[in-house]
């Protein structure tokens, strides 16, 4: 009996590996929507942790890969994401109606002027997988990016001289990535809620931005971040809201989520790292994100918030309390807006300061 049961409990195991859809190690994506079902993955594969989810790309489905780093002042911040998207999948990328193959550019300057940010089309995208790293080529864009087989290392190429784009941003990992509920690796569940995949493979990196931005140069070190999110249903349809964010205080490498999905189901989720070790860990509980002086939840009708209050408890049971201020925002359309900033933090008692940057979507009336 007892060998009957470890049997089944084994084969039951493999279940999820098994059913994971895998793809291959280099994809072409054209600009034009397939007619009919993509593929699409929400169980990890052994490794190719941060390659595309959805094959081909259809009218309602959606794909990113996320970079931004922001500076250890907090001031400056440069944010790259490469769309394979159509525009009804991810109707936030308005240029998709024109292109869903594109890169959309965020830059924030220390002197104060307003960020630059514009969409890069591309003609047709390749990506390829070495282990678990991920390079793109958006073709026509003059903007690619290319990650180390094991996600030590990644840096996104800039080279559109036409539009004053050049340069180089460089990520080096501070620790391990990780999916919403557990580390990288095969059969996970790869949904941060229902519809909408999410895999963070650079919790924090050691980040160098150099670059020209519309001619500009924008040159900071700082704090760096990768992940991608993907889906099969339109975006908006997936989520009332969310708060979103990562910092690094005191020696700690933060991501935080907290989200309300279309149901009215919260749903949180925490990540720290110190020393390059997981010292925060959770997707159920522990994780509380409000806006400070604005209504929560927020709506469509409620005032974009200036700061928020974040309270995460680590693995070893110590609390981490924390508010959030805004130096500026990067992008604000009011349904969607990205703040970069500074944090203060008290964690297990010890109070530090350091820089931030976050966002909130609210699509919901209610
Ligand atoms: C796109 O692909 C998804 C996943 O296979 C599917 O559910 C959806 O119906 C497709 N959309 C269109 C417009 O064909
Ligand atoms: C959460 O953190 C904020 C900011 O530090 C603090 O004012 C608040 O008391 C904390 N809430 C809880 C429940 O610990």
């Amino acid at each position: 009996m007892k060998n009957i049961f470890f049997t089944l409990a084994s084969l039951l195991a493999l279940v999820p590996a098994a059913l994971s859809q895998c793809f291959p190690d280099t994809n072409t994506f054209s600009p034009i929507p397939y007619a009919g079902p993509s593929q699409v993955q929400f169980t990890s594969c052994p490794s190719q942790a941060d390659g595309p989810r959805i094959f081909p790309l259809n009218a309602t489905t959606f794909d990113w890969w996320y970079f931004d780093a922001v500076s250890s002042d907090g001031t400056q911040a440069f944010t790259v994401i490469f769309f394979t998207s159509s525009a009804i999948g991810f109707s936030f990328d308005f240029f998709s109606t024109v292109d869903p193959l594109n890169v959309w550019v965020f830059a924030t300057f220390a002197d104060g002027t307003p960020p630059a940010v514009f969409p890069v089309p591309a003609v047709s995208v390749t990506t390829t997988t070495n282990g678990d790293g991920a390079s793109g080529d958006w073709k026509g864009s003059g903007i690619s990016f290319k990650g180390a087989p094991d996600l030590s290392s990644y840096v996104v190429n800039l080279n559109n001289p036409l539009i004053g784009l050049t340069g180089t941003f460089t990520l080096k990992s501070r620790g391990p990535g990780h999916y919403n509920c557990g580390p990288l690796g095969p059969g996970q569940d790869e949904q941060s809620l229902p519809n909408i995949g999410w895999v963070n493979v650079m919790p924090g990196a050691d980040a160098v931005v150099d670059v020209k931005v519309l001619g500009k140069p924008l040159k900071f070190t700082g704090h760096g971040y990768h992940d991608k999110n993907w889906g099969d249903v339109p975006f908006i349809s997936a989520l009332k809201s969310w708060y979103w964010g990562h910092a690094s205080v005191g020696g700690y490498d933060l991501v935080f989520f907290d989200m309300i999905d279309p149901s009215g189901a919260n749903k949180v989720g925490g990540y720290a790292l110190k020393d390059g070790q997981v010292v925060a860990s959770t997707c159920t509980t522990g994780v509380k994100i409000r806006p400070i002086d604005t209504p929560y939840p927020p709506t469509i009708f409620t005032t974009v918030p200036k700061a928020l209050t974040l309270n995460m408890t680590l693995n070893d049971g110590s609390h981490l309390d924390a508010v959030l201020t805004q130096t500026s925002t990067q992008i604000n359309i009011g349904i969607y807006v990205r703040w970069v900033g500074t944090i203060e933090a008290t964690i297990g008692g010890v109070t530090a300061t350091g820089a931030a940057l976050w966002e909130q979507f609210a699509v919901s009336a209610t």
